[in-house]
């Protein structure tokens, strides 16, 4: 047994109010009781229905480091089921996405199960006459997860029968998924344009810090938005902006920009930057849009949804999105130091093709493996998780502007450089990787 297993009381002190050990990023043991305990007792992003729009329609991923299969069943409701076969084990689907039709059927022995994952037929069936298999687990079929939810087509799953709800979970950040679907004309999103992946040699929580790190952009980013600055620069005030310039350059705003922007965060590590604006609130306005919102919702609302231009939130511990520019980027760990990094696109149903090619260049200049800038943020991660390697010094300071009074208080927005957002998921981190061990092993 390591250090860790059984041991809630060495995993607690690991997170202090104010910094925590370098463990955290770097140890593989905890790394696996991440995936045991923290990503099974909490809601982790699974995929969006319009993915799967018709029966049979597939989408495969991760969940905890297991595989599981979303897909439309023919009652129309979407299921998440485990991507083993009950045979011997072999993965069910190996694509990413596509259409099954009516069933599964395993690639080794040919098993077969319908969308709801129950077994639905096996060659020469007379051969398990008499046998326990059919009482046992493998007479169970696919195995579905049984907590999923979803909400504005985001589907989340709960892996632990332990564990809060899922509204409990989430609260009133689930204000900025509403915010990034109601900017639909018809209140609704859908995937279009792809996902980029892209593989970070680094700890998942490296880039699920970073998000609302307001500390770094105008350091991390000067050599790539800073140019694009540069190059804007002496422009006359009424040429209208490429779309390139209007995304790069509010990287590279001061101190006070980032400062004023604010932070909030919720219970349970969730979190958002951009309270009073945002690095996307100075974009263009697109008058056929705008009035197709007022059109929807009214004067007043249609200027509040608009109004809302929040920077990242952080939905802890998978799921990050850009309501504003209607992009997410979903964390998919691999290893202590390996996540691959999916970045997804959203059409507003009902709004000009001018907004998803926004949200395209958006996706191709700061989140795709080809960006700029996502490679200032990639070589942070990367050094740290190096630099970590150094012995005179354990812990990670997460000092900057710490109250004490903020613990447990999540009603208060304070300034955007506040490093709070990554206290805030840590006390989330030691609360569900403890949940269900016992109070001493
Ligand atoms: S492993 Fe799937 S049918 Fe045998
Ligand atoms: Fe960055």
């Amino acid at each position: 047994m390591g250090k860790y297993r059984g041991n809630p009381a060495a995993i607690r002190a690991l997170v202090k109010d104010d910094q925590v050990h370098r463990d955290v990023y770097i140890d593989a043991e905890l790394f696996e009781l991440e995936m045991s305990e923290l990503w099974a007792n909490t809601w982790i992003y699974v995929g969006h229905t319009s993915q799967v729009l018709r029966t049979g329609d597939f989408y495969t991923t991760h969940i905890a480091s297991q595989p599981v299969v979303m897909v439309r069943h023919d009652d129309h409701s979407v299921r998440v089921l485990f991507n083993r076969c009950a045979h011997k084990g072999t993965k069910i689907v190996t694509d990413k996405c596509g259409n099954v039709g009516g069933f599964f059927r395993c690639p080794y022995h040919a098993w077969s199960y319908k969308t709801d994952g129950s077994l639905f037929a096996i060659p020469r069936k007379d051969g398990y006459d008499g046998t326990g298999m059919a009482a046992g687990p493998a007479g169970r079929g696919m195995g579905e997860v049984k907590n999923v939810e979803i909400y504005r087509g985001f589907v989340f799953a709960r892996l632990s029968e332990r564990g809060p709800g899922f509204r409990e979970f989430f609260g009133e950040s689930l204000s900025s998924m509403d915010n990034m679907a109601d900017r639909s004309p018809e209140g609704e999103l859908e995937i279009a344009g792809g996902c980029l992946r892209y593989l970070h040699n680094c700890n998942w929580k490296m880039y699920v810090e970073n998000l609302n790190d307001a500390m770094h952009p105008m350091v991390a980013h000067e050599s790539s938005a800073g140019t694009a600055k540069k190059l804007w620069e002496g422009m006359p005030a009424d040429l209208p902006k490429p779309m390139a310039i209007e995304q790069f350059v509010p990287f590279v705003s001061g101190y006070d920009f980032f400062d004023k922007m604010g932070v909030r965060v919720f219970d349970n590590g969730h979190s958002y930057s951009g309270v009073n604006f945002s690095i996307h609130s100075a974009y263009s306005a697109l008058p056929d849009y705008e009035r197709s919102l007022v059109e929807r919702y009214g004067e007043q609302k249609a200027h509040d949804i608009l109004a809302m231009s929040r920077h990242n939130t952080v939905y802890y511990p998978s799921l990050t999105i850009k309501g504003a520019i209607q992009s997410i980027r979903v964390a998919r760990p691999l290893a202590a130091d390996k996540t691959v990094i999916e970045s997804w696109t959203f059409r507003l149903k009902g709004a000009p093709d001018a907004l998803l090619q926004r949200t395209l260049m958006y996706a191709r200049l700061i989140n795709s493996p080809m960006s700029v800038v996502g490679h200032d943020d990639l070589h942070a991660y990367r050094s740290i998780q190096e630099g970590l390697a150094a012995n005179h010094n354990e812990w990670v300071s997460l000092h900057r502007d710490f109250d004490p009074a903020e613990i447990g208080d999540t009603d208060r927005s304070v300034s955007g450089l506040s490093e709070i957002s990554m206290r805030n998921q840590f006390h989330a981190w030691a609360k569900f990787m403890t949940l269900n061990m016992t109070a001493e092993a």
